[in-house]
Parts: structure tokens; C-alpha cells; sequence
């Protein structure tokens, strides 16, 4: 495949307040395409707060659809290409609706980082399936941090006491976590077509949850067959793998660090102060007080 040339972005995007959230460009640039596409029932949208493991989950969708029988333009592409990015539009990539519209195979595989509200209308017109993945709160602000060190397209980050403010603000890219995870949370409760899954429960036992992903989307995927997409999709097989590292996408510096970076739970406890934990716990105290979804306790 040839390598998309990002030489023209030369300078990091800024934030600007758009739709209720914090925003760059390059995911409002599309905004009435996005708004106004049109999704297919058998769509499955791969929703998440970014860093939460979409990726993860989009190789394990692709797998379960396109694994074995896959056709060779199809394989050899990498997930960013086979799984569009809804909301993105890079100008030097084909933009997320427009890789979507032209896609030959079905069902369409779909990302998104867009919060419940902002999603266009059409998915759930056509009751597409959605699946959502959740990380926890400090994990996740840690990944980002490290994410936006090394890749040009996203903002500066900053120190990492900035950007942790930030996100304890709600004011990171995409919006406050706290809204993000309680929303489709929240939707869940009446839009049978979501499955809500936490990235710890999938560190825990992928096999357990690829097979929580069978049931929803009502595969009969062979037993054998899944024990192979679990063991291709375990941290170290993706990492080496270069249609879901990221190597080919060169607006990251792996230098920095890489996409696929640790893979673990617990890793804030490397990042974060006592007094930033305390402060951290606090606010999340506050902003949690009226949600009903639940992360574990003991990260
Ligand atoms: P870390 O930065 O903590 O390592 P996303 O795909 O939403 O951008 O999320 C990326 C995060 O998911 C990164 O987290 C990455 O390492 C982790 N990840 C991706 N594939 C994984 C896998 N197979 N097992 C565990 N973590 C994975």
C-alpha cells in the first residue's frame, strides 16, 4: 500500500469548543458528511473514548468477519484503513465517511470517538449494533497523554500535569470522559443493539469477551477459530503485527512512543503524584455522584 504523505501538516492542531466539546479540526472539517451519513443495519459501530482500546476491539471485529477468508486487498491494508474513522478527515486520507461509503465488504466496520449525542442519527434510525469499550478513567488519561507526545495530528499535550488537568476539566479532544462513558452507558438502557465492554475485562480473559462479542452479534464462530483470534490479538501479536501497530502511519514517532505502548491496567500508578491521585479521586468523586455505570474498584 502506499504510505499517505502528511508532510503538509506542519504545525499541531488546536482546541476550539464545537457541538458542547472540545475539538481539533481535523474531526469537525467533514461535519455535515458526518452528520448527514447514512448507516446500513448491519453496520457495527465501534464506539470509545479515544485510547480505550478501539483498535483492540476493531482487530477482534475484523477477525471475526474477515479472518480466514479474507480477500487480499482487504488484509493487506492496514485496521485504520479497513475500519474508517468516522468523524476523521485528513485531507491527505481518504476522510472516514468517504472510506465508509465505498466500502465493498459487509458489514462495515466503523469507528468512532464521538460522544453519544453526536453520533449521526442514521445508526440508530437503522439500529445498527455499537459496540462500546470503556477503559478506566486513569489508565486512560495516562495512554492519551503518551499518544498525543507522538503524534503531530493531535494537539500539544503539554506536561503531563497539564494534560491531566485538562481531562480532569473535561476538556481534552472528544469531550469530558466522565459524559462519554455514562452516556453510552446510559443508552444502553434503552437501545438493545449496544454492547458495553470494559478494557479490563478483556485484559482479564480476552477469550471470555471475544465471546461475549459472538453472542451479540450472533456468530457461530468455531471453537478453534476463536482460540486463534484470541491468541492473534494479544498485545505482543498486535505490536509486531504492522496492519495494527500504526508503524505505517507517519505522523507518530514511536521514538516518543509507541501505539502500542504497554497494554496494561495499572499503569497510572507509574504517572500519576499522591497529590495528583488524591486530587484526581476527588473530582472524580464529583463528576461519577450521579452515574450508574460502574468501573472496578481495584486498579
Ligand atoms: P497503552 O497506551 O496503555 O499501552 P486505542 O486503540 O483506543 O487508541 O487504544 C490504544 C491503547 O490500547 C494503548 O494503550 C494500546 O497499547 C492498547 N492496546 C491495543 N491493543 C491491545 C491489546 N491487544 N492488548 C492490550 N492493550 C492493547
Amino acid at each position: 500500500m502506499d504510505m499517505p504523505d502528511f508532510s503538509s501538516i506542519s504545525s499541531r492542531p488546536t482546541i476550539f469548543e464545537f457541538e458542547g466539546i472540545s475539538m481539533i479540526n481535523h474531526f469537525t472539517e467533514n461535519w455535515e458528511k458526518v452528520k448527514n451519513f447514512q448507516a446500513r443495519p448491519d453496520d457495527i459501530l465501534i464506539a470509545t473514548y479515544p485510547k480505550a482500546g478501539t483498535t483492540w476491539v476493531s482487530y477482534i471485529l475484523d477477525l471475526l468477519y474477515f479472518g480466514e477468508n479474507a480477500p487480499e486487498e482487504h488484509t493487506s491494508q492496514p485496521i485504520y484503513m479497513r475500519v474508517p474513522f468516522l468523524e476523521s478527515c485528513f485531507k491527505v486520507i481518504a476522510s472516514g465517511t468517504e472510506l465508509a461509503d465505498n466500502m465493498t465488504t459487509s458489514p462495515r466496520l466503523i469507528k468512532t470517538h464521538l460522544p453519544v449525542q453526536l453520533i449521526p442519527k442514521s445508526f440508530w434510525e437503522q439500529n445498527s449494533r455499537v459496540v462500546y469499550v470503556a477503559r478506566n478513567a486513569k489508565d486512560n488519561v495516562v495512554s492519551y497523554f503518551h499518544f498525543d507526545r507522538m503524534n503531530i495530528v493531535e494537539p500539544d499535550p503539554g506536561d503531563w500535569n497539564t494534560f491531566l488537568h485538562r481531562f480532569m476539566d473535561g476538556k481534552s479532544v472528544f469531550g469530558p470522559w466522565y459524559d462519554h462513558v455514562n452516556g453510552y452507558w446510559e443508552k444502553k438502557q434503552t437501545y438493545s443493539n449496544l454492547l458495553y465492554l470494559f478494557y479490563e475485562d478483556l485484559v482479564e480473559d480476552t477469550g471470555r469477551e471475544v465471546d461475549r462479542l459472538c453472542s451479540f452479534l450472533g456468530l457461530s464462530t468455531s471453537v478453534s477459530d476463536r482460540e486463534k483470534i484470541t491468541k492473534d490479538v494479544q498485545f505482543d501479536a498486535m505490536k509486531q503485527n504492522k496492519m495494527t501497530n500504526y508503524s505505517t502511519l507517519p505522523v507518530m514517532d514511536f521514538k516518543i512512543s509507541p501505539f502500542m505502548r504497554k497494554g496494561k491496567v495499572g499503569d497510572w500508578k507509574n504517572h500519576f503524584t499522591v497529590a495528583q491521585n488524591e486530587q484526581f479521586d476527588e473530582v472524580y468523586k464529583e463528576k461519577m455522584k450521579n452515574a450508574t455505570v460502574k468501573f472496578r474498584t481495584e486498579i
